[in-house]
C-alpha cells in the first residue's frame, strides 16, 4: 500500500510494505552532526549536554518546510538509534540499577529504537539547522522536527516514576556502551 500527498511540488510518501501491512518504512529528513562518534562517555540526555553543540543537515527536498522554525528558542527531535541493534523489553538503565521495563525507560534499545530529544535551536540557515545541548550520535538520522511549545509540552508538576528519585544525576552521569 502506498499513501502519496505532493505538497509545494514535494512527493511526501509513507510506505506500507506489503508483506506486513503493519510496519512502516520512513525516510530521513536529515542527518544530524555532533561531537560524539562514540557512545561511550556521551552525555545521556540534553541536561547533561548544556551547550554542546550540532548542526542538522536538512535533505534539500524537505528544507522548505523549515519556514517559521527560528522563531522557537526549542525544538523536538524524533531520531533513529542507528547505532542499536535488537532490543530488551527489560533494561538495567544508566539512572538506575534496578532492571527496569523498557517502556519505562528512555534507553536506546528499544523494539522501535527511535529517540527523542528536545534541544535548544540557535539558528537556521538555509537547510542546516544550528542546535545546542545534543544528546545525539554523530551521523543519527533524523525522522521529524515538531516545535517545542511549552503551553502544550511542559507540565511541572506530574509523577515520573523512578526518574523522580534520580532524574537530577542526567545531568552527570555518561554513556557507556550497554545498549550498543
Ligand atoms: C538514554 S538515550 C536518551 C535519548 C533521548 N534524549 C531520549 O530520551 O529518547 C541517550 C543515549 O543514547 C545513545 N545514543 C545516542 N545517539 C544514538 C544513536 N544514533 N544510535 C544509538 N545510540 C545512540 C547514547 O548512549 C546516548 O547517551
Amino acid at each position: 500500500m502506498q499513501e502519496n500527498n505532493t505538497v509545494s511540488g514535494v512527493n511526501l510518501t509513507m510506505q506500507t510494505p506489503k508483506e506486513n501491512p503493519e510496519s512502516f518504512t520512513y525516510v530521513p529528513i536529515g542527518t544530524v552532526h555532533s561531537p560524539f562518534t562514540d557512545i561511550a562517555g556521551m552525555p545521556i540526555q540534553p541536561t547533561g549536554a548544556r551547550d554542546v553543540r550540532g548542526t542538522i543537515e536538512i535533505r534539500p527536498e524537505f528544507a522548505a518546510g523549515l519556514k517559521d522554525l527560528e522563531g522557537f528558542s526549542r525544538i523536538i527531535l524524533i531520531y533513529a538509534f542507528h547505532r542499536c541493534h535488537g532490543y530488551s523489553l527489560e533494561v538495567k538503565p544508566f539512572l538506575d540499577p534496578m532492571p527496569r521495563g523498557i517502556f519505562a525507560t528512555r534507553a536506546p534499545k528499544r523494539p522501535n529504537a527511535i529517540g527523542l530529544s528536545i534541544v535548544r535551536l540557535s539558528g537556521v540557515q538555509g537547510n542546516t539547522i544550528e542546535i545546542e545541548d545534543v544528546d545525539l550520535l554523530d551521523g543519527t538520522p533524523l525522522l521529524d522536527i515538531k516545535p517545542y511549545v511549552p503551553a502544550f509540552d511542559s507540565y511541572c508538576e506530574e509523577k515520573a516514576g523512578w526518574f523522580d528519585a534520580v532524574s537530577h544525576h542526567a545531568t552527570s552521569v555518561k554513556s557507556d556502551e550497554r545498549f550498543r
